[in-house]
């Protein structure tokens, strides 16, 4: 019987140490023997150290005395770099990781403490989704969380970490967050191999059907990081350019950095290859145009004719949309589109400006582009940039060809400030398309002459008619710079388009061509 203090602080001391680790010992052994750590740990290693305050603890399932403490999920909050955020983290050793009750109100609330307080809402995935044996219940919580990342969604960061075997609300719940960042060994679908199998009778392995990079493929996850330490450190670094709610501004790290042009900037003045067919690396110029080289980028393992990710002017987050030469030669296409959407999307919801860097021959042409939806992607694309009511500038540093053109922030789309470097090529297609279809006749009439003509065309199409002077001349781009200039013309552009403000016309939601 339990009648003194010291009984009442023993008995309590017992069923915390049980909640600690709540899962069956089959369980905790073999998650032992594969390495992994425990739900706790891993909330442990994400968060600022001793910053963890876990609620829900001695929560429990009802129905039956035996249930375990937690019920698979250890929920709470901590802080990121002293700003405090909301976590969950489900435990794989209790059921699976799969939803209950208790695990459910537990994950509800923590949800709506990130909505109360503003912060940023972190979900550690490792979970075979609804609990079999639970029936309704399992589904009915499920259904619940949905509501929440309503309520969440463009108000807070969402970011989910994808570990373990991920199985149906525990993937359908993180794709409705703002970011999905999966370890290599993880995998993540509707249901796992074995129940297909039985089910369909289909064959898989759970890396062909659900492996991290096979969902990065799928464009179901934005990145795959080798461990779960770099995930977590990933996770840290992105909440770095992020503010903790829609409300508030981002972080200001060392403004007021370098403000005379450097070495580094004077690099900037011979990075362009002279022959418009050579490619070079876009990164090499985004590290000297931001803040102190430093670049997070997002989706980098996927459509890589697109480069995306935060960098900083003066200290303040930028989102940078850029092409880059080295893939496909800059070239659009659907999935670049749709990486650049969402990538849109995501810094405007969170008052993010945005700088676009193009050097683009346009949109890849061809039926398999059309066969998955380049229209209607490419159209996204587009529409994503008109909405964004965030500061918007635009640099064009070599092509900007056709649809290219349009897309990539010009200002007849809404960008506020558009410059471009003297390499600048500003034209509806580059010189040997646009001078085969106008002077085919010609050409073909000069015989063996017919090369020599050509190439002469070719010149003075790049001399005269795809250069940034033509823009410059109708007002379409406000100024031509010197590479070098770039990083302090950026600095005084965002300085002066600090207090943007857009009023939006009231409608219930837009409509994009989804
Ligand atoms: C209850 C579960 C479970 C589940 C796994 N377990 N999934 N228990 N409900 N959904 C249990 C197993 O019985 C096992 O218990 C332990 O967890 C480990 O599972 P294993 O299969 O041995 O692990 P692994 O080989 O790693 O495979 C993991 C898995 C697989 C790929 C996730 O377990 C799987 O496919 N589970 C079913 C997934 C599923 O269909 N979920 C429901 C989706 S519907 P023991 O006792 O043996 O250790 C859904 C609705 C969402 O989620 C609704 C949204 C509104």
């Amino acid at each position: 019987m339990v009648t003194t203090t010291a009984d009442k602080l023993a008995e309590l001391r017992e069923k915390l140490d049980k909640a600690r680790e709540p899962g069956s010992p089959r369980a905790i052994e073999r998650r032992q023997a594969a390495g992994r750590p425990s739900a706790r740990a891993r909330i442990e290693s994400l968060l600022d150290p001793g910053s963890f305050q876990e609620i829900g603890a001695l929560a429990k399932s009802p129905g039956n005395a035996d249930n375990p403490f937690g019920d698979g999920v250890v929920t709470g909050h901590g802080t990121i770099e002293g700003r405090p955020v909301a976590v969950f983290s489900h435990d794989q050793t209790v059921f699976g990781g799969s939803i209950g009750e208790a695990f459910g109100r537990k994950v509800v609330a923590t949800m709506e403490h990130a909505a109360k307080v503003g912060c940023p809402m972190i979900g550690i995935n490792d979970s075979g989704g609804a609990r079999v044996q639970d029936a309704v219940t399992s589904l009915a919580w499920y259904a619940e969380m949905g509501p929440r990342h309503a309520q969440l969604v463009g108000v807070v960061p969402q970011i989910s970490i994808m570990l373990g075997n991920c199985a149906g609300g525990a993937v359908y719940s993180p794709i409705n967050t703002d970011v999905v960042v999966a370890t290599a060994e993880s995998h993540m679908f509707v249901t796992g191999p074995e129940v297909i199998r039985s089910v369909t009778g289909e064959d898989i392995t759970l890396e062909e059907l659900g492996g991290a990079y096979q969902q990065l493929k799928n464009g179901n996850v934005h990145h795959v990081a080798k461990d779960e330490a770099e995930a977590f450190a990933w996770v840290r670094e992105y909440l770095s350019y992020m503010p903790s709610n829609a409300f508030e501004q981002p972080p200001v790290i060392n403004p007021g950095l370098e403000p005379e042009v450097t070495d580094s900037d004077l690099g900037l003045d011979a990075i362009i290859p002279d022959s418009d067919n050579s490619g070079y690396d876009m990164h090499d110029i985004i590290v000297r145009i931001f803040d102190d080289g430093a670049f997070h980028e997002m989706a980098g393992q996927t459509a890589n004719n697109v480069i995306t990710g935060f960098a900083r002017i003066d200290g303040s987050p930028v989102g940078v949309v850029a092409n880059q030469p080295m893939f496909l030669s800059g070239a659009l296409d659907a999935e670049a589109a749709d990486k650049a959407t969402r990538f849109v999307r995501l810094c405007n919801v969170y008052s993010i400006p945005l700088v676009f860097l193009v050097d683009t021959p346009g949109f890849l042409p061809g039926a398999e582009q059309e066969r998955i939806g380049v229209i209607r992607r490419g159209g996204r694309f587009l529409f994503s940039f008109v909405e964004a009511t965030v500061p918007k500038v635009t640099v064009v540093i070599r092509k900007a060809y056709g649809g290219g053109y349009a897309v990539m922030g010009c200002k007849q789309l809404g960008a506020d400030l558009n410059f471009a470097w003297p390499t600048a090529r500003i034209a509806v297609m580059g010189a040997e398309g646009a001078v085969t279809l106008l002077r085919k006749r010609e050409i073909e009439a000069a015989g063996e002459k017919g090369e020599e003509l050509k190439a002469q065309l070719i010149k003075m199409y790049n001399e005269f008619i795809a250069t940034p002077y033509v823009a410059a001349e109708r007002g379409y781009i406000d100024g031509v710079i010197e590479p070098s200039s770039t990083r302090l013309e950026l600095r005084k552009a965002f300085r002066l388009l600090r207090d943007k403000r857009v009023i939006e016309p009231q409608r219930k939601h837009k409509l994009m061509p989804v």
